[in-house]
């Protein structure tokens, strides 16, 4: 199986990604959860990242908290749409397991010297802090990463928290910057990919009709965080972000996109944390990044389900 970290902000779509992981024990080696402030407060996400592991009965699962905060602004954060604790739906218990004690940060820099050059991938399904404080700190570690996937960004289809940017880069462009330029190999699950996987109510009725109490809970998530969505833009569902990046580690034919240049946007007011992808390849700039632009969606709901008809 593949060696991941999960580095999150959960968040309900944060949470079908990592229950798509546990679902997968054959394909995915799950090293560790790494929390980092996004959606909802670093005490709420790392809450909630326990939360998730002893819904699943996954308590052995290692969970560390890192940045409270991006690395040169103030936290934004996204209650709008995940609610106050970021799982808002389900009844959820507090959890018991304890955290790590070793900072997010250290982990991740020290699962990858440790672990054979090129075999570990980092999975980011919120802002990118954590990782790029690691970069800052252990430059090192850049050639050592097998593969970054991240939820992150968005091209053609233009931003979800301002007109030009996307939430996980809007919230620390700076640290996606680093990213960008840190040489590790990037693939990157933008909204044109994300905003094609909707929660439509038969999906989330299979979900639920699993009968297991995860996939009660997956699916009481997926009706609250789904309602922003339908309410505001009318439409069937809502967009279902971070499990396309376990997916992808699962069956990445069902994403289909292009090696290229991209750059992130840290001094405009205007558009901050925008994406600039250049699909058209008219600038010349080496390829940075693998940007997926469409997906089998139908293919990507099967998956879903199945696993976590698994947990
Ligand atoms: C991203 O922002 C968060 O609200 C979601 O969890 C997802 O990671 C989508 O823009
Ligand atoms: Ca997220």
């Amino acid at each position: 199986p593949r060696k991941i970290i999960i580095d999150t902000d959960p968040g309900q779509d944060d949470a079908a990604a990592i229950m798509l992981a546990f679902g997968s024990p054959e394909e995915i080696d799950l090293l560790g959860i790494t929390a980092v402030a996004g959606n909802v407060p670093l005490a709420l996400t790392a809450r909630n990242a326990r939360i998730l592991c002893e819904l699943c009965d996954r308590p052995k699962v290692r969970v560390f908290s890192g940045a409270d905060k991006p690395i040169a602004r103030p936290l934004v954060t996204a209650e709008h749409v995940h609610g106050k604790t970021g799982l808002d739906g389900p009844e959820l218990a507090e959890p018991t397991m304890k955290l790590e004690e070793q900072h997010a940060v250290d982990f991740i820099v020290e699962t990858l010297r440790k672990e054979p050059e090129g075999t570990v991938t980092l999975c980011t399904l919120g802002p990118l802090t954590n990782i790029a404080l690691a970069l800052q700190k252990a430059p090192d570690i850049a050639q050592r990463v097998k593969e970054l996937v991240m939820m992150g960004g968005g091209f053609f289809e233009g931003g979800n928290i301002t007109p030009a940017a996307e939430f996980n880069v809007y919230v620390d462009p700076e640290a996606a910057d680093i990213v960008f330029r840190s040489g590790v190999p990037i693939v990157m699950m933008p909204l044109d990919v994300t905003h094609r996987v909707l929660t439509h109510k038969a999906r989330v009725q299979k979900i639920r009709d699993i009968g297991s109490r995860p996939a009660i809970a997956m699916a009481e998530m997926l009706e609250f965080f789904e309602r922003f969505d339908i309410e505001k833009y009318g439409t069937d569902g809502g967009p279902l972000h971070d499990p396309t990046v376990i997916a992808y580690l699962l069956r990445p034919e069902l994403f289909t996109g292009r090696d290229c240049n991209v750059e992130i946007e840290t001094k405009s007011e205007l558009t901050a944390g925008m994406t600039v992808v250049d699909w058209w390849q008219v600038t010349g700039r080496p390829h940075n990044a693998k940007v997926m632009r469409f997906v089998d969606d139908q293919g990507f709901f099967d998956l879903l389900t199945e696993r976590l008809a698994r947990i």
